[in-house]
């Protein structure tokens, strides 16, 4: 791998069987992600997109295929060692947020300090607060925040253990424009220190924004000579 890149997949694939059928989920994907890269994943219902968020983010291990993250060829790793993977390198937004209602926000950021025994630092935490521009709002308890702001504390949340990889799925479902647009300017401030976004999504504004669009369709990825996207 070369020094910048921080992911790479090759000849991945995910099958699953449902009875008697096996479904190609992902069949033969090749891509790879630089550091500070902001990547879009495309596709319609049922393309893989979230088959292929699970692989990259150790949720789920592959059929065949090599999968390397910072260096190492993940794909036959236990889960122990997964979960090492997960802590040491990856952030993840997940699209129903899972915010604890009643914890403050700042509680909520410092949840994956508490699960992986870090020490709680206070500065920290208000910076990461700082940076997705929630500062002030620390003490409201999630429940009472915006959708908007529920997010940031999401991103927060999944930027406390300094990830090199930040991984969204439909991080915009449910978001207004602006709230999109501001979110955008976020991913590019973390592109800018080095860390790399991955978001899965059916918003193709968004997409066009990001560095990069990976289109899938049936498990496989278009190339960009015939992804419909860009005529
Ligand atoms: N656990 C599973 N068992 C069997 N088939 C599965 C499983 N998970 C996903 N699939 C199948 O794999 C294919 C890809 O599914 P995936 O969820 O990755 O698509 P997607 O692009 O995320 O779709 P959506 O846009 O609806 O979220 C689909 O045909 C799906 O039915
Ligand atoms: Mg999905």
């Amino acid at each position: 791998m070369g020094d910048n890149i921080v992911l790479e997949a090759k000849e991945l694939k995910k099958y699953y069987t449902r009875g008697s059928e096996t479904v190609k989920a992902l069949d033969g994907v090749d891509f790879a992600i630089s550091q500070g890269e902001i990547v879009a994943i495309v596709g319609p219902s049922g393309s893989g997109k979230t088959t292929l968020m699970n692989l990259i983010s150790c949720l789920d291990t592959p059929t065949s295929g090599v999968l390397n993250i910072g260096g190492a060829d993940v794909t036959h790793f236990k889960e122990s060692q997964l979960i090492a993977i997960r802590r040491k390198y990856i952030g993840f937004i997940f699209q129903q947020f899972y915010l604890i209602p009643n914890l403050f926000a700042v509680e909520n950021v410092e949840l994956p300090l508490i699960f992986a025994k870090k020490p709680i630092n206070r500065d920290k935490i208000l910076k990461v607060i700082e940076t997705v521009g929630l500062k002030g709002k620390e003490r409201i308890p999630a429940y009472m925040l915006s959708g908007g702001d529920k997010q940031r504390i999401a991103i927060a949340r999944a930027l406390i253990n300094e990830p090199k990889l930040l991984i969204a799925d439909e991080p915009t479902g449910k978001l207004e424009i602006k709230v999109r647009d501001q979110l955008l300017e976020l991913f590019r401030q973390l592109s800018k220190k080095g860390i790399s976004v991955f978001i899965a999504t059916h918003d193709l504004e968004l997409a066009a924004k990001a560095g990069r669009i990976i289109h899938l369709q049936d498990g496989k990825i278009i190339p960009k000579e015939q992804s419909s996207l860009y005529h």
